[in-house]
């Protein structure tokens, strides 16, 4: 089983980037610690970052027949992608989506998520284990 883990704008800045809401975690910690998850899982994943939207919509049509499930954290993009949704409905792969933080907690414009529409689940404010939550969630649900 091959999955992709998808992050979007400034998400390669964690551990610099405002701390108190994303946490002290490099993005490098970030992907070790995916990386090391999957392994124990015995799962092949690729993680990719962008600050582009068309980048991150060209990850997604690229994995079409390529992977078994996303795992997407579009940081900003979500609440405004509409092309990212329609990728994902595009390639029709399950997927489950994260938000380190608890955007429900925070600014109203946070609150609304594009990719939300289309993933399984979304995932919150569970800081970076919330990615390795989704993992889980991602397998099952492929495995279904
Ligand atoms: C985020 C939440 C978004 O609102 C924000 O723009 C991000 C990160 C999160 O992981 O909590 O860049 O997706």
């Amino acid at each position: 089983m091959r999955i992709l883990v998808l992050n979007g704008p400034n998400l390669n800045m964690i551990g610099i980037r405002e701390p108190s809401i994303y946490g002290q975690e490099t993005y490098e910690d970030l992907c070790n610690k995916i990386n090391k998850y999957c392994a124990s899982r015995n799962i092949d994943v690729e993680i990719f970052q962008s600050n582009h939207e068309g980048d991150l919509i060209d990850k997604i049509q690229n994995s079409y027949n390529k992977i078994s499930g996303i795992i997407i954290n579009a940081g900003a993009y979500s609440h405004t992608s509409i092309a990212i949704l329609d990728a994902l409905k595009a390639i029709g792969l399950p997927a489950i989506e994260v938000h380190i933080s608890d955007v429900y907690k925070r600014e109203e414009f946070r609150h609304f998520s594009y990719p939300a529409l289309y993933c399984k689940e979304s995932i919150v404010g569970e800081g970076t284990d919330g990615y390795l939550k989704a993992i889980d969630k991602l397998i099952n649900y492929i495995e279904k």
